[in-house]
């Protein structure tokens, strides 16, 4: 069937592959530790009770219509409190808009500022910028990063790269690494971009600044850092998504904001509009009286902080002894969001069935058959398939899931040559 050239070149999901193989296995009765999902099991982890129970009282008060194109001005007005109160940041309710999730507004913020040829620059790896790049004609350019900076990138590795370009897309934590931002770090990334604004001509498109902080409330000790906290000046540059789904465990919920200068967000909130993309009124209302108790958010986070810490805390324990008794294994130590970054360096190995595992993909299906535990190699992510790391999320697995699983990778490592 014909359809647009734009439609006909969509780029496929390689985590979409590797689900469809992890469900092909469970439909013959094989249990898996599926760790490939970004997303939680609701029974391992519900939303938050007092949420749920909002929710369902929102519609019983027939809040069914309608929401405004930007979000109810409750739940704005909780966002920006919410902002000052947890970060320092001060956003009135005309600078914040509510969307149906998260992704809605990177799409927007893309299509606000993105003409087709235009240079989005990204890290690698990173989360479906490659994907807005293509649904936008930008001209993608991810710029690889490395293990000696948890793989977060630095103003050294980004500046070559920033000279006429549009936009600059940046998350921490980061999705796939589970890796945070330092200070200095970002510091320096902000600094290179207001010297490349520096340098344009008053009537040329600046150099913009999207800041993805979606796990910002999921931080295990570390300190998360935003651009505009340490670099004022660069607000008028930097559009920052946020939102509920991964706080919350409340990915199906769908209640997501973003937040920047007051033209760019009244542009988004058209885009959006035009979508139909905003949050179902039901959920806005029980988020802004959610939200607005933070007691009770408190509460919540601590204890579903601690569970997900715990498992990958399990992680990354499991795979330092795997090292240490000499498997040419690595993980980096767990910052924040639901992710623990894994060296599993066995590509060029052989099965014992004597299939030579030629890349990423092969050690990553090899470990799905032979030791259950599926994994997404970095190649998803932007990266070569030749690079022997992983991500792993543990938001649909049990702590005894994972416990129980290490012992099968040993196994399954152990019978490569
Ligand atoms: C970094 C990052 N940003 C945004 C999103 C999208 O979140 P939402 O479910 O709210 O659309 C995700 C989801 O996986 C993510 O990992």
């Amino acid at each position: 069937m014909k359809v647009s050239a734009l439609a006909g070149s969509l780029i496929g999901s390689e985590i979409i592959k590797i689900g469809n193989e992890v469900n092909e296995m469970k439909r013959k009765g094989t249990s898996i530790a599926n760790l490939t999902i970004g997303d939680f099991d609701a029974n391992i982890y519900p939303i938050p009770t007092e949420l749920k129970a909002g929710i369902v009282e929102a519609y019983h008060q027939n809040q069914t219509n309608y929401p405004p194109a930007d979000g109810i001005l409750p739940l704005r007005e909780t966002v920006s409190e919410l902002l000052k109160d947890r970060f320092g940041l001060d956003y009135p309710t005309n600078s914040i808009l509510i969307s149906g999730g998260s992704r809605p507004l990177i799409y927007a913020t893309y299509l606000a500022l993105i003409d087709p040829g235009d240079t989005v620059v990204f890290p690698a790896p990173s989360w479906n910028n490659n994907h807005y790049c293509h649904l936008t004609s930008a001209n993608a350019v991810a710029v690889e990063t490395d293990a000696e900076h948890n793989f977060m990138p630095t103003a050294a590795q980004l500046k070559p790269h920033l000279k006429g370009a549009t936009l600059l897309a940046l998350c921490s934590p980061l999705n796939p690494t589970g890796t945070m931002f330092d200070a200095d770090q970002l510091a320096e990334i902000c600094d290179a971009v207001l010297e490349e604004n520096a340098s344009r001509s008053a009537g040329e498109k600046p150099l913009y600044l999207m800041y993805d902080q979606i796990y910002s409330l999921l931080t295990f000790g570390k300190a998360h850092v935003n651009p505009v906290t340490l670099r004022p000046a660069i607000k008028d540059y930097t559009v920052f998504i946020d939102g509920s789904s991964k706080c919350l465990a409340a990915t199906g919920v769908r209640v997501g904001w973003g937040f920047g200068p007051a033209d760019i967000v009244d542009k988004m909130k058209a885009l959006v509009g035009h979508m139909g993309a905003w949050a179902p009124k039901a959920e806005q209302v029980a988020m802004s009286k959610y939200f607005a108790d933070k007691a009770q958010v408190d509460t919540f986070l601590t204890s579903f902080k601690k569970q997900i810490q715990d498992s990958l805390n399990a992680l990354y324990n499991g795979f330092n002894e795997l090292k240490a008794e000499g498997f040419n294994v690595q993980a980096v130590e767990p910052m924040g969001a639901i992710y623990l970054t894994i060296k599993i360096d066995y590509i060029g190995k052989t099965t014992p069935e004597g299939q030579v595992l030629k890349d990423s993909a092969d050690v990553n299906f090899y470990l799905i058959k032979e030791a259950q535990a599926a994994l997404v190699p970095f190649s998803a992510f932007g990266n070569e398939d030749s690079m022997p790391w992983f991500r792993a999320s543990v938001g649909a697995c049990t702590l005894q899931d994972i416990k129980d699983m290490m012992p099968r990778i040993k196994a399954a490592l152990s019978k490569l040559k």
